[in-house]
């Protein structure tokens, strides 16, 4: 009979069609054109309908199980060209976690920035603030209210950068001191505070100088201050500096907004290093600002940040702080 034999040959093309799937599109295709609507199979079993009775269920019965043979060829096939798909993608997707990673170099806070932190969280831990005041100072509060009359050498065009235009009476800040004044003027005492920062003198550039450098004040007004304090505020700043050995003395000198005046050394690695200036904040400073002396008396210190950095660290070139190469701050660590 030709309508079986047609559709034993339609469903031995499906299946060879099915089994020459060699992957889920190619599959899909197959399914489409051998077991799809358009189907010689199922264009046959729509011819169903047009049958009488008798034979549409002989014919019914064929063209359904050959439907079911071609399914299970699908669904067979199906499962194998899934599970090799899986396969696949599981290979594709392989990470190989021995590979090194991708390394991108990191940069380091510089060792001034570090020291600087160092010193702040030092004393912010024994309850001090730390103040800022701007690098474009005013004449007045970097010379004359520190008591640091107009022919001061240090007042000279060879020690100060002035800034133009002159009538301004701007400087860049030769030293941090100015900051003691901002913090009396705009705070009542109890005053304790440090002020970190950048400060400029008109030096060369060379091993031991350099034009804009750093250094730390401290400025301390209660009741009661006397130089014990500023003794005992120094030991433990050294001691933190320097290592638990460090010990410091005090040499009797001159600052016009301190009296007495001191300068502080360091003893460090066996012998005695200058490393700032130091005294109790003179009364007329104290006045000036608006602290009354009868209640109140302060001390005050400062130090250069680079030079505490070459003397700690033994640098023995200012180049190596001021030039900003990467080797040297790495060797400080990272900073953060
Ligand atoms: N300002 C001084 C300088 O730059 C350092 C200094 C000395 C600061 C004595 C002080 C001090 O606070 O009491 O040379």
């Amino acid at each position: 009979m030709t309508f079986e034999s047609d559709l034993l040959t339609w469903v031995s093309q499906a299946k060879s069609a099915i089994s020459a799937a060699v992957n889920l599109e190619q599959l899909k295709l197959a399914r489409l054109a051998h077991a799809g609507d358009k189907s010689p199979i199922a264009l046959a079993s729509r011819s169903l309908g047009s049958m009488d009775p008798q034979d549409r269920a002989t014919f019914g019965k064929i063209i359904g199980d050959a439907r079911a043979q071609v399914a299970a060829i699908v669904s067979e096939r199906t499962s194998v060209l899934e599970e090799e798909r899986d396969a696949r993608v599981l290979l594709d997707e392989i990470v190989d976690i021995t590979l090194p990673a991708s390394r991108s170099q990191r940069g380091a806070l510089h060792p001034i920035t570090i020291l600087k932190n160092e010193i702040s969280d030092f004393f912010i831990a024994q309850g001090y603030g730390v103040a800022e005041g701007p690098e474009l100072e005013a004449e007045w509060l970097n010379f004359d209210a520190l008591n640091i009359p107009a022919d001061h050498p240090a007042r000279t065009m060879q020690d100060t950068f002035f800034v133009e235009p002159l009538d301004a009476r701007l400087v860049l800040r030769t030293h941090t001191s100015p900051v003691q004044i901002r913090t009396m003027l705009e705070n009542e005492p109890p005053i304790y505070v440090i002020c970190p920062g950048r400060t400029f003198r008109a030096d060369e550039l060379d091993a031991t100088h350099t034009p804009v450098f750093h250094q730390v004040e401290g400025l301390v007004v209660d009741k009661g201050i006397t130089m014990a304090h500023l003794k005992g505020t120094l030991d433990l700043f050294a001691r933190k500096m320097f290592g638990d050995e460090a010990i410091t003395r005090l040499r009797p000198s001159f600052f016009p907004f301190t009296e007495p005046s001191a300068e502080v050394d360091v003893f460090f690695n066996g012998r005695w290093i200058e490393w700032g200036g130091c005294g109790m904040v003179n009364p007329k400073v104290l006045t000036a600002c608006g602290v009354d002396t009868d209640i109140f008396s302060g001390f005050a210190f400062g130090m250069g940040l680079e030079r505490t950095l070459m003397v700690r660290h033994g640098i023995s070139d200012m180049h190596d702080i001021v030039e900003g190469d990467i080797r040297f701050s790495q060797a400080f660590g990272v900073g953060l």
